[in-house]
């Protein structure tokens, strides 16, 4: 059996991102949240829903692995067999632009120019020029997301000062683009939420698991029953992705306790790992021993809390339990919760067999 599963509505988050686009383009966006928690089914919808009168320029970083300029380059644009010149292509591209497209376009002769030239000045130019020229007719949208994965490059500096400078320039300054850079990196929030660069020039959205009224509505259009709807929040709570598996399996119960039960040996494996062979971490570029006591004691303070305060915890377990996606550290709102519900309970079943 085909189970439909479609998008579900996540009508608040909707509504605030339309409110953003309905208003002339001041500040960046950063949309954050854990794994797996819908942000790119969300854009995906959003893009689907715009009227005409946007142009959307979609960039998934997911997966790619960016070591240079020139591999970010590669997924920047879209490079099109072209003759014309930058200004000529730019005259007839515009017109013929989708709703949506996955780069920026542009002529091939232009992008090895700064591909073999590596004039990093030149490629923010022509994106600025490329932009203005867009924002004549229609109202560009340019969404970046896991936009953490370019958080190390250096190209004289580190890029991503450049892509905030170029994001500012969009925004603040021109007034003529969108700007959302999405991410599931909270420790890469948290360094962006602490930059002067960016102060007054962001806002920050949260897109989270569903909670439990979502999980419920969800779950019951789906057809289940309030028992194996209660069942599913108690066990594995309303990570999106783990809620599709549960609909689309025949025998629910199992599901659920499958998924609970990976997760659990998964973090149990990890613990393993630390309390025998140590792990290191680098904060600062200065490396770290993880002390396995630490991460336990910070570990149980979820025993009977869902949230913790930032200074609770000490900076080492937290950043190693963050990079584990075990936990979520929310700079927003200075909290630190577990990634998802079910981490939660595993930490949970987890303390409990010690
Ligand atoms: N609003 C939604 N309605 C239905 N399914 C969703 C929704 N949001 C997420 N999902 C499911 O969860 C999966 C993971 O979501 P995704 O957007 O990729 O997460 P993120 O980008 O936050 O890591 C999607 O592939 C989809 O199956
Ligand atoms: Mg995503």
């Amino acid at each position: 059996m085909r189970v439909e599963i479609g998008f579900h509505d996540r009508e608040e988050e909707i509504k605030e991102l339309m409110n953003i686009l309905d208003t002339r383009p001041d500040i960046i966006t950063f949309v954050y949240g854990p794994i797996n928690s819908g942000k790119t089914e969300l854009f995906n919808y959003l893009i689907g829903k715009l009227p005409e009168k946007y142009k959307v320029f979609y960039i998934n970083l997911r997966g790619v692995y960016v070591r240079e300029a020139d591999d970010f380059l590669k997924v920047l644009f879209e490079v099109e067999e072209e003759e014309r010149t930058v200004r000529e292509f730019l005259k007839v591209v515009i017109d013929a632009l989708p709703r949506s497209v996955g780069g920026i376009p542009i002529p091939k002769s232009a992008f090895l120019r700064f591909f073999e030239g590596k004039e990093v000045e030149n490629v923010f130019r022509y994106l600025e020029m490329f932009f203005k020229r867009i924002s004549e007719k229609f109202i560009p949208v340019l969404i970046m997301d896991e936009l953490q994965v370019i958080k190390d490059v250096k190209i004289d500096e580190l890029l991503i000062y450049k892509l905030f400078n170029f994001f500012i320039r969009l925004t603040k300054e021109l007034h003529i683009c969108h700007v959302f850079a999405v991410t599931s990196d909270s420790l890469f929030i948290e360094r962006i939420y602490a930059e002067a660069m960016l102060h007054g020039r962001c806002r920050f959205l949260l897109v989270d698991d569903f909670d439990y009224e979502e999980t419920k509505e969800f779950l019951k259009r789906k057809g289940l029953s309030d028992e194996e709807i209660a069942y599913v929040w108690e066990n594995v709570g309303g990570k999106p992705v783990y809620l599709v598996e549960i609909v689309k399996s025949e025998d629910k119960r199992k599901k659920v306790e499958e998924i609970l039960s990976v997760r659990e040996s998964e973090i149990r494996q990890r613990l393993k790992i630390l309390r025998e062979f140590g792990e290191r971490i680098s904060i600062y570029g200065e490396e770290y021993n993880v002390d396995y006591e630490r991460v336990i004691e910070a570990l149980s303070m979820f025993a009977e809390r869902e949230h913790i305060d930032n200074d609770e915890i000490d900076e080492i377990s937290k950043r190693y339990l963050v990079k584990l996606n075990i936990l979520f550290a929310d700079p927003v709102r200075g909290k630190i919760k577990t990634q998802s519900k079910i981490d939660l309970i595993a930490i949970r079943n987890i303390l409990h067999a010690r």
